[in-house]
């Protein structure tokens, strides 16, 4: 697995110790008060993360597709910004993070799914 899989892989094991050391830390403190901003980490980095390497690794074409290093880079970002965004919201602190988070993960869905559908299609052989 190379280049923006490996990239993807490697934010993705990244994501998920940080997501099961929070997880750990709520279970031992049994204070879960953050409960969702740990599950969206996990999910959001850790899962979908790991789909999108594997997207990558399965499909050469679409990881040469330059967009594919700025999806990358969005989904890194809104995963930055979404995790503590939400723990910030849940606080009461600010709800700002969070929504500039959701955004970018929503803006970065929108622009795998053109990457997918530009990916041609596969040629079969006719008699
Ligand atoms: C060492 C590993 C993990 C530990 C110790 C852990 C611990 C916890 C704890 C204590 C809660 C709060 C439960 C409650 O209040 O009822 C929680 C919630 C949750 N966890 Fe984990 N977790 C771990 C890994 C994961 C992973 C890998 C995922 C996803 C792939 C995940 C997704 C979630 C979700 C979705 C919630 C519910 C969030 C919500 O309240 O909205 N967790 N976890
Ligand atoms: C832009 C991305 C996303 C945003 C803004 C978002 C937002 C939210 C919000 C506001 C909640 C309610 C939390 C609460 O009640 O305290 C929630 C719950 C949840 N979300 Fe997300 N979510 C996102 C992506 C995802 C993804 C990709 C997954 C799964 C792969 C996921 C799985 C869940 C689960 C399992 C719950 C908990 C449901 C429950 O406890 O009843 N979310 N999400």
């Amino acid at each position: 697995m190379n280049g923006v899989a490996r990239a993807f892989f490697l934010v993705a094991i990244v994501a998920g110790l940080c997501g099961m050391v929070w997880g750990i830390q709520m279970s031992a403190s049994q204070d879960h008060t953050l409960s969702p901003a740990h599950g969206h980490l996990n999910l959001l980095g850790w899962v979908s993360c790991s789909i999108f390497a594997f997207y990558y690794h399965l499909v050469p074409s679409a990881a040469a597709n330059p967009l594919a290093r700025l999806h990358f880079g969005l989904v890194v970002v809104a995963v930055v910004l979404l995790a503590p965004g939400v723990a910030l919201a849940i606080q009461g602190k600010t709800e700002l993070l969070a929504k500039l988070g959701s955004v970018i993960m929503l803006g970065s869905m929108l622009l795998f799914g053109w990457i997918v559908l530009k990916v041609p299609g596969r040629v079969t052989a006719t008699a």
